[in-house]
């Protein structure tokens, strides 16, 4: 039977970053085509994904790359009007916040509770996160219609698949709804929601491993991303015709990588005072190359090694040299255990939920997990691979293999599409995928 034909764009809003992929259904090979352009990006190289971040100036507003364009502003110290809005995703549930509160060891971790009163006047978090996947969805279509001509969604229909975390509560499902409606996602078209980790273990299956894992076998999807890390596990029921795969269990918890962002930065202010990194704040600059510096390099390269036993953070030219402080050309010299320290809070929560999404399994059936596929950006950290390795090869005795798939980051929106591909059959424990649900 031959499939209707429809572009498939699948829809990755994250914390931290958000992705866009589509495809074709009449191509002979529905290649998945994730979007690699956006507007201010030239010259990045990580591009397979867009900051999801947002800044309002009194006549506009300026998205993704482009919204570190204007001079930055904290929100605790800016007004509204100018103010570059991170996270807004975590704005949509609430109880995600309390559940998550105390568990990282600091109140307020991510600064939300500012970061509400920093929204711009009459506006909702609903609203922000519409405005900002509108801009999404009209970057995924200017680049469709340089592919396919201008007018081609009036011929071809698009169909959206949007994904969510597995913890999302209902009323932050209504509310992703609500914003992706107002932003004209899915209003003419249809559009399906999909959980995020499902979607990284659709890829994973169909685009990974599909020979590696067997009919009876057990595995468990970890999404560790900005803001939340998901999990769900899935037994393989069939490969042929079509894979066909039953979830067994569903976990997660707020304990993404910018955790460590905010741990990083109460351990800047115990090493070299608060009242100094009050002061990198209010110049700005100095305070935003410190994060980036942790953001983008430090964080991303540490891997608690032999090789890396003194480590430096660029404090943006903002603290005089000290050796008390360790300071020193105006970087901050950071030691293995020190970065260790920032790290661990956070990646004992993501080894207890790995280990309770692997109990869940076996205390509910028969089966036994066999293996851990580690996704999302935080999924690429080499030290959390290491400690999650080591954890379960000690915990289960070899049993359970911990692998890391290429193209991690961008596993959940190559997912989505696929969802919509339909190459592979879910058995969910409940319906969690229809609209309006
Ligand atoms: N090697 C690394 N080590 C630690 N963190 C990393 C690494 N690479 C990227 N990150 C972080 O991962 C996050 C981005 O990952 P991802 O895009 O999967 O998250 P997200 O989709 O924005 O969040 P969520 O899925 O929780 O909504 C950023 O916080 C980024 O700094
Ligand atoms: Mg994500």
């Amino acid at each position: 039977m031959s499939k209707k034909h429809k572009i498939v764009v699948g829809i990755d809003f994250g914390t931290t970053y958000s992705g866009v992929a589509w495809a074709d259904t009449s191509s002979a090979t529905e290649e998945i085509n994730p979007i690699r352009q956006w507007p201010g990006a030239t010259g990045r190289h990580d591009v397979d994904k867009v900051p999801s971040e947002i800044r309002y100036t009194p006549i506009e507003f300026k998205w993704g790359f482009q919204a570190d364009e204007a001079p930055a502003v904290r929100p605790q110290v800016s007004a509204p009007k100018n103010t570059k809005l991170q996270y807004m995703k975590l704005l949509l549930d609430p109880s995600q916040e309390k559940k998550g509160k105390g568990r990282v060891q600091l109140a307020d971790p991510l600064g939300l509770a500012q970061m509400r009163l920093a929204l711009p006047l009459g506006k909702l978090p609903v609203d922000v996160v519409s405005d900002y996947l509108k801009c999404l969805k009209e970057h995924a279509l200017d680049v469709l219609s340089k592919s396919f001509g201008t007018n081609f969604w009036n011929s071809i229909p698009i169909e959206y698949h949007l994904t969510i975390p597995a913890v999302w509560s209902e009323a932050a499902k209504a509310l992703t709804l609500q914003a992706a409606e107002r932003a004209g996602i899915g209003s003419k078209n249809e559009l399906v929601l999909i959980a995020e980790p499902e979607a990284a273990a659709l890829y994973c299956l169909t685009d990974m491993y599909h020979d590696l894992l067997k009919i009876g076998e057990t595995f468990v999807v970890a999404d560790c991303g900005g803001g939340t890390v998901d999990l769900v596990s899935y037994k393989i029921l069939a490969r042929k015709p079509n894979l066909k795969v039953k979830e067994v269990a569903v976990g997660g918890g707020l304990c993404g990588s910018v955790f460590l962002n905010r741990r990083f930065e109460a351990f800047v202010r115990k090493r070299i005072g608060s009242d100094v990194v009050d002061e990198m704040i209010r110049k700005d600059r100095p305070y935003r190359k410190m994060m980036k510096d942790f953001d983008e390099r430090l964080k991303r390269i540490f891997r608690d090694s032999d090789d890396q036993e003194l480590l430096d953070c660029d404090l943006g030219n903002a603290v005089r040299d000290d050796v008390t402080k360790r300071v020193e050309d105006g970087f901050l010299e950071i030691t293995r255990e020190e970065m260790s320290g920032v790290f661990n809070p956070v990646i004992q929560e993501i080894l207890q939920l790995v280990r309770e999404q692997i109990d869940t399994v076996a205390l509910g059936s028969q089966d036994r997990v066999s293996t851990v596929l580690l996704v999302g950006g935080f999924g690429s950290s080499p030290y959390l691979q290491k400690q999650l390795s080591d954890h379960i090869a000690a915990m289960y005795q070899n049993r359970i293999k911990v692998l890391q798939p290429p193209n991690a980051w961008s596993a959940v929106v190559r997912g989505a599409v696929i969802c919509g591909l339909q190459r592979v059959q879910i058995q969910s424990r409940k319906a969690r995928r229809k609209r309006n649900t």
